[in-house]
């Protein structure tokens, strides 16, 4: 058996697509440590733009079916691999430039709000269950509990630990966030004592979440998810403005009463220029022992809003009493029941914002070079 030409297997390579970023994987830097053996072994690696793309097995298939079509190639050794990389967002409310101090955390690639006008209508059960199961797709995830007034991440996420507080050269003491299924946690919860209600003022406010962006140590991640609180007040504004978010993630019940205030939601977002990733309809419908859908909380919002603003309705969640008890219990459902219904739509919910924040990312940067160095 000869060797394959190596110039025939990029050029068949320059065929294959990513069907998201329709582009092909030569154009778009994805093909690393190719190599082309005697005996018709071809090997290389294709990294892709996000762990959890949901067309990953897709791709894999593509580059291996294509490139046994060359001619004397055998088999085909395909690694799977990722890189997140970090939004070029320039961030900020309009006319904020002055005070907006947009420039993101170190080392953090992106930034996801996950945000509802509407108090209790799953905000922090779908940021705990979207950042779990990012996390279980491969990406590295911190999740940041900007609910101060009522923190809930530290119960939803089982975390039984504090925070250690270190010193640093550089920033002074430095919270290190406790990891809880596999997620970097962080949350006011951890800094209070007891029951007591927390009371904040303007500037203090804005100053304790700079604190969490600036003096806790997220290290490498891919995603840090924030859970926010109701609402279109100071707390969104303060984070649109210090940070360079890539996207909000809203969360809806399917009702007009809940729809008239996630509506202010995607109004604030759209005008401190953060772009909606996409709408969670939560508590869609619940299914009973006989199999029959009951849409409790009505029909259709999450769908109309997504019309309205022009932007995705990503996912519609059941009604499911195992996922209020994962929240109690600190075992989110993906984790409780991997294979239940309502878990494998978390997945494809993390599968779709990961490639909305790909698809959004490549029509922000202009495409890569080919590295031939990497031939
Ligand atoms: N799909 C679901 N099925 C069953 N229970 C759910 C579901 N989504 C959320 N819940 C439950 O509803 C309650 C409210 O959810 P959650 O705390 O996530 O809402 P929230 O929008 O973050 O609320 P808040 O505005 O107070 O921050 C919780 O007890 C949670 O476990
Ligand atoms: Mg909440």
């Amino acid at each position: 058996m000869q060797k394959p030409d190596f110039d025939a297997v990029v050029n068949a390579l320059r065929t294959v697509n990513d069907p998201d970023l329709k582009k092909d994987l030569v154009t778009l830097g994805m093909i690393k440590d190719l190599k082309v053996f005697d005996q018709g072994k071809v090997s290389l690696r294709v990294v892709l733009t996000t762990p959890a793309c949901p067309l990953k097995e897709k791709i894999k298939d593509d580059v291996i079916q294509t490139l046994k079509a060359v001619a004397n190639v055998e088999t085909v050794d395909v690694t799977m691999d990722a890189e997140v990389k970090k939004t070029a967002r320039p961030g900020g409310p309009a006319g904020a430039s002055a005070q907006n101090t947009a420039h993101g955390i170190p080392g953090v690639a992106h930034i996801i709000a996950v945000s509802s006008g509407k108090g209790g209508v799953g905000k922090s059960t779908v940021a705990v269950n979207l950042a779990v199961s990012l996390t279980l797709e491969g990406a590295k995830v911190g999740i940041l509990d900007a609910d101060i007034y009522g923190p809930n991440l530290p119960t939803m996420m089982g975390v039984t630990e504090n925070p250690k507080l270190i010193q640093d050269q550089a920033r002074g003491e430095v919270f290190i966030p406790p990891v809880s299924h596999g997620v970097k946690v962080m949350s006011m919860g951890f800094l209070l004592q007891g029951d007591q209600p927390v009371i904040w003022r303007g500037p203090m406010l804005h100053n304790i979440l700079s604190q969490f962006c600036t003096r806790v140590e997220w290290g490498s991640l891919d995603y840090l998810i924030i859970d926010l609180p109701p609402g279109t007040g100071d707390v969104q504004l303060s984070l649109a403005q210090m940070l360079p978010l890539t996207g909000a993630v809203i969360v809806t019940t399917p009702q007009e009463i809940a729809l008239q205030d996630v509506r202010k939601a995607l109004k604030m977002w759209e005008k401190v220029r953060v772009p909606a990733i996409g709408i969670v309809e939560n508590m869609s419908y619940f299914r009973a022992d006989d199999g029959k859908e009951y849409r409790i909380f009505g029909e259709g919002g999450g769908q109309m809003l997504a019309r309205k603003f022009n932007s995705k309705l990503l996912a519609q969640m059941p009604l499911v009493i195992e996922v209020r008890k994962g929240g109690d219990e600190g075992k989110p459902i993906v984790i409780r029941d991997p294979a239940s219904e309502v878990s494998l739509s978390f997945r494809d919910l993390a599968r779709k914002v990961a490639q909305e924040i790909a698809m959004m990312d490549a029509k922000t940067k202009d495409a890569p070079s080919l590295e031939i160095g990497s031939f």
